[in-house]
């Protein structure tokens, strides 16, 4: 350490002290990327949310399969956790073809959930317990067994309830071959004949997803107007707003013409590849032709639907209900659009979750990720898991620039756990002292790992069966919870069933192995939740602090009440020292002789 450093520097560098590893200065960078928010925003503006994944959180009778009231007994977990709301993946009415995002009536709980009486008494006693809820909501499609969709099959062609969903006569001599040359996200076909009533093959109707879930058709306006009683019929229930799915996929492009896509993945193009460890940066990754935008994806008409659904919730007054787009678009200032001030609150940082641990990328999808969304005035969101990814403690257990897999398999490299784990906790330390609203899968509190060797007879991710086992599918990250070490189904549950097998090792993340235990990852995330709170870290600036070396991500969150937060990220090999003063908050794992090691994240107050 050379403190005379100092002394030559500017004061409006707010200089503050010196790494004693590297004798460097450290200090913020002269402009913010990102200024803070009102103290007073609305509470969507920094929220974390909790996605429950009901199949899988709490299994109130025991038949293997999480259900309300399951949900409804464990809430006192999320409010010790400290997070503002819930997201639950869907519970409507739905022969479960792709784990309930094929809804067959969207006013009524699937028994193996509950009943709507159920559904009443978890979201009055989430909001007892100061929670809001917030529900999925899947208009791109139905499920094949909703009473429209069997009106259509029984009407025929040309009737009116065909109208109601993308049927279309085949191409071909006799009509055998599909309308166009869509695939479906899951893989095969996007396109699935019927056989009319006479027994004769018949029209052909358009699935993005599964054979099972039929596309509405949106230029119809009874199916706006379907989906606008919809929403009030759960607005006045009380539920707080709604995660849209597949949020850019409701309109498809005049005419249907056939993709120049290969694959359909729900950005319209197939990911880059490259060989495992390979890091390709992003100035130099193959260049994607956004003006050639999929048929399937991202048609302008989309934001009149949003803009009509935003005057809806906002008919129901305040405290603000809100709307979340899952909409997998790029370039971020096409994804934006979705969160003008008249359409959605918030969309789901997808940018952020499949950036790899890798400090470049990181800082360059936080910035450009901020830009975005303070160009429409809107809240950036961060999230690193959810129901259809690899969960992140075992997505990092791979070397960084590791292609992202649809599943792990017993036959696949297998990550390594600990260093999954390690990493995981750095990068949930880092998500959440950013400025905005933040996301949470159920489980990854517990530092979860994924199901990477579930046997294939377990499967029932469509995707496994559409492609005959070559893509492994979101099985793994979906298992029940372990909420105690002891007991049958680990506490998921009164029996042993669970309708995913949890591997062995669940037993060691169970909550109450966790609970009370210094350094666990559940107390970890209790911690980083309450300074979170406490130092209103989610409306707080954004500044890129300078002078550490470039593996290491180091910012600060400033806001006028608090003060400065520092963070520090170290993706490197060599500890880094913190500023002399900087005083730690929090650390996503152990100091080594007061420096912070490989892959970890530290909160210091930096005055
Ligand atoms: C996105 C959902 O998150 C996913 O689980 C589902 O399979 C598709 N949309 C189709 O609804």
């Amino acid at each position: 350490m050379t403190p005379s450093a100092t002394q030559t520097l500017n004061d409006s560098e707010l200089v503050s002290a010196l790494d004693s590893t590297h004798d460097v200065v450290i200090r913020e960078d002269a402009t913010p990327v990102h200024a803070a928010d009102r103290p007073d925003a609305a509470w969507w503006r920094h929220a974390v949310i909790y996605q429950i994944y009901p199949r899988s959180w709490a299994d109130a009778d025991g038949d293997g399969i999480g259900d309300l009231p399951g949900i409804t007994s464990r809430l006192p977990h999320l409010r010790a956790l400290g997070v503002d709301a819930i997201w639950l993946s869907p519970f409507y009415t739905s022969p479960q073809a792709d784990a309930g995002y094929d809804v067959a009536d969207y006013r009524d709980i699937d028994p193996i959930f509950g009943s709507l009486a159920d559904a009443d008494t978890m979201i009055a006693r989430a909001h007892e317990l100061g929670l809001k809820v917030i529900v999925d909501m899947v208009p791109n499609h139905s499920s094949d067994e909703h009473e429209w969709f069997k009106a259509a099959l029984a009407a025929g062609p040309g009737s009116a309830e065909r109208e109601r969903y993308m049927f279309r006569e085949g191409r071909g001599e006799h009509g055998e071959l599909p309308p166009n040359n869509w695939e479906s996200v899951f893989g095969g076909a996007a396109w699935t004949r019927v056989t009319e009533a006479d027994g004769t093959p018949g029209q052909w109707y358009l699935h993005i997803f599964d054979t099972k879930q039929p596309d509405f058709n949106w230029e119809h306006p009874e199916v706006r107007a379907e989906f606008e009683s919809i929403l009030r019929f759960w607005l006045d229930r009380g539920v707080d707003g709604f995660r849209v799915d597949v949020a850019h996929g409701l309109i498809k492009e005049q005419g249907l013409p056939d993709t120049e896509e290969e694959r359909t993945t729900m950005l319209g193009h197939a990911e880059h590849e490259h060989a495992e460890g390979e890091h390709v940066p992003a100035e130099e990754a193959p260049r994607i032709d956004h003006t050639k935008r999929s048929p399937m994806w991202d048609q302008d008409g989309v934001h009149e639907i949003y803009r009509a659904w935003r005057k809806i919730l906002e008919s129901y007054g305040t405290p603000d209900r809100i709307l979340c787009a899952e909409a997998w678009v790029e370039p971020q200032e096409r994804a934006v659009a979705y969160v003008r001030p008249d359409e959605m609150h918030q969309a789901f940082n997808f940018d952020f979750l499949t950036a790899s641990w890798i400090a470049e990328d990181l800082r360059a999808v936080i910035t450009s990720s901020l830009h975005a969304a303070d160009s429409v005035g809107a809240p950036s969101t961060w999230v690193l898991s959810n129901h259809d990814v690899v969960r992140h403690a075992s997505r990092l257990g791979y070397a960084p620039g590791t292609p992202r897999m649809n599943g792990i398999s017993a036959t696949d490299p297998q990550p390594d756990r600990a260093l999954g784990l390690r990493r995981a906790r750095a990068a949930t330390a880092l998500m959440l002292a950013l400025p905005g609203g933040a996301y949470i899968y159920q489980g990854e509190e517990l530092g979860l790992p994924d199901s990477t060797d579930m046997p294939a007879e377990f499967r029932q991710d469509p995707t496994f069966a559409r492609t005959a086992g070559a893509e492994t599918g979101r099985d793994g990250c979906r298992v029940p919870i372990p909420w105690s070490a002891d007991g049958p189904s680990l506490g998921f549950g009164p029996s042993a069933s669970t309708w995913l097998p949890q591997p062995d090792v669940y037993a060691d993340y169970a909550v109450d192995r966790q609970e009370g235990v210094a350094g666990s990852t559940l107390e970890l995330y209790r911690s980083l939740l309450a300074a979170r709170r406490e130092l209103s870290l989610g409306t707080g600036s954004l500044t890129w602090v300078l002078g550490y070396a470039a593996d290491v991500v180091a910012l600060t969150n400033g806001s006028s009440q608090h003060g400065r937060v520092l963070v520090v990220a170290n993706l490197g090999a060599e500890p880094v020292a913190l500023p002399e003063g900087a005083e730690v908050i929090v650390a996503s794992g152990p100091l080594e002789a007061g420096l912070v090691p490989t892959d970890t994240t530290v909160w210091a107050r930096w005055s």
